[in-house]
């Protein structure tokens, strides 16, 4: 982050603006929105401005800048096309530790101003950091079409009813889920159509029903998919921005995780194939321990949790104890690395069917159905079977599927590091140990494969 975003109060205070033309005039009804004490130094001014100066809203000074015209003041903006003036205005303020903007000279200020969606007091700031604003711009643009614009009246009801709430609930986490169901519901909805009254009603009514218990823990297992965070469903997005708890695996991205609550508690349970960091029921047991201590739980895992993920052992735990679960399905590395990759698990030319298969057993053999696995007109997705390749490819063509049958490998699938390497059979173990690929990876075989060449978008 090259710039900190901050918001200044510039209540009353005062602050001088060094220009009188159309940008300068932008300039003075932002600071005056933000309710400064503004001076302006300038020897013309736009009408706006003269307006403003004629009903004393603004003080004025018919001249130009001179030196030490900026002492005193809190913050200063130079917006004149006189090069010399602006660098010496920068310098000036910054000698004295002033916070100093000039228009359009990004090395000359001490902060920048971001572009504004304002729905006061909710106020967003977007910022390129000066070096792409027409892209701030459309970050701007985008995000004002998606907030209502009666989201400022919204939280300025909950201004007023913050104190009254607060009284109410003695558990800070109860007092949360309150604010979050009426920012969520139909009380939200009549704020932002401006039915005041009636969601002050509605939110008093709401406030009467609730009580102050504790609420009850709850357990989501939440799949991560393969990587890309725009991968994850709406309602994982929505959980995770609502837990007190993150328990999460090694194969959790890091974009994902960043899309998670700020203030939740992040433990780290991953597992490496020969280190098992956390034991399976030490995961069990701080689920159960985080839920019956009423916190909102999100265990997150790669892909789907019901694909090779011990999904279905955590939840047994958890319906053993009565506590309550979710489950919130993932996209699992199968379907992402296929997509991502130009290579569809099924085809009418090509297979019928998917097997999908864990190449890596507990004792580190693999062993499988290899008569069933040989049978052609069929996609085989083998998760977790890097080691194996060697032996998983030798069987198969042991039991006659043709050595020429095309392997894909994807290495981290979806994420900014997807690679795929194509051979056959007979020669993926080789091309594997000349490559080294990154873990972790996922193998297909079968003749969709050949249609990598023709369908890979993802190049
Ligand atoms: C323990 S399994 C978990 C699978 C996960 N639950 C899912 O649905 O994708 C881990 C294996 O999934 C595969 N895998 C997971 N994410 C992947 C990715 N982004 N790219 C390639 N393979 C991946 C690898 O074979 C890895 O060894």
């Amino acid at each position: 982050m090259d710039y900190l975003p901050l918001f200044h109060t510039l209540d009353q205070k005062k602050c001088l603006l060094i220009g009188g033309g159309s940008i300068a005039t932008r300039k003075a009804r932002l600071l005056l929105e933000a309710h400064a004490h503004l001076t302006v130094i300038a020897p013309t001014l736009t009408n706006e401005l003269s307006d403003l100066v004629q009903r004393g809203e603004i003080s004025h000074q018919a001249r130009p800048f001179k030196s030490n015209d900026t002492l005193g003041f809190h913050l200063v903006i130079s917006a004149t096309d006189n090069d010399l003036t602006n660098a010496q205005v920068s310098k000036e303020a910054q000698s004295n530790n002033i916070p100093v903007n000039v228009v359009d000279q990004p090395t000359l200020c001490s902060f920048i101003f971001p572009a504004i969606v304002d729905r006061s007091p909710i106020t967003i700031g977007i910022s390129s950091g000066g070096v792409a604003p027409v892209l701030a711009r459309l970050v701007r643009a985008k995000l004002e079409t998606l907030l209502p614009h009666g989201l400022g009246k919204l939280a300025s009801l909950a201004a007023e009813y913050r104190q009254t709430v607060k009284n109410h609930f003695t558990n800070a986490k109860q007092r949360r889920l309150f604010w979050e169901t009426i920012f969520n519901g139909p009380i939200a909805d009549l704020s932002y159509q401006g039915q005041q009254a009636e969601a002050e009603k509605g939110l008093l009514q709401a406030l009467a029903q609730a009580n102050d218990v504790a609420p009850a823990g709850k357990v989501y297992l939440v799949g991560g998919g393969p990587g890309d965070p725009e991968l994850l469903t709406l309602k994982a997005l929505r959980v995770l921005q609502q837990a007190d708890i993150i328990i999460y695996d090694r194969l959790v991205s890091a974009d994902v995780l960043n899309l998670a609550r700020r203030d939740a508690e992040r433990i780290y349970v991953g597992k490496k194939r020969s280190d098992h960091s956390v034991p399976q029921e030490n995961i069990n047991a701080l689920l159960l321990r985080y839920a019956k201590d009423g916190q909102r739980v999100v265990r997150l895992k790669g892909g789907d949790p019901f694909m090779f993920g011990r999904g279905g052992e955590e939840i047994e735990t958890l319906i053993d104890d009565k506590v309550a679960f979710e489950v919130i399905p993932g996209i699992t590395a199968a379907s992402g690395c296929a997509s991502y990759s130009g290579i569809p698990l099924t085809h009418r030319d090509h297979a019928q069917s998917c097997t999908f298969v864990t190449g890596h057993l507990k004792d580190n053999s693999v062993n499988l159905d290899w008569d069933q696995l040989a049978k052609p007109n069929q996609t085989l997705v083998i998760y977790m079977g890097l080691l194996g390749i060697r032996q998983i490819s030798e069987k198969l063509i042991q039991r006659n599927l043709p050595s020429n049958t095309p392997v894909a490998l994807i290495q981290k699938g979806t994420t900014h590091e997807h690679k795929v390497i194509i051979s056959d059979l007979m020669d993926i173990a080789d091309k594997v140990e000349q490559l080294k690929p990154k873990p972790p990876t996922l193998i297909i075989i079968g003749t969709v494969v050949s249609l990598h060449n023709k369908l890979n978008w993802n190049r």
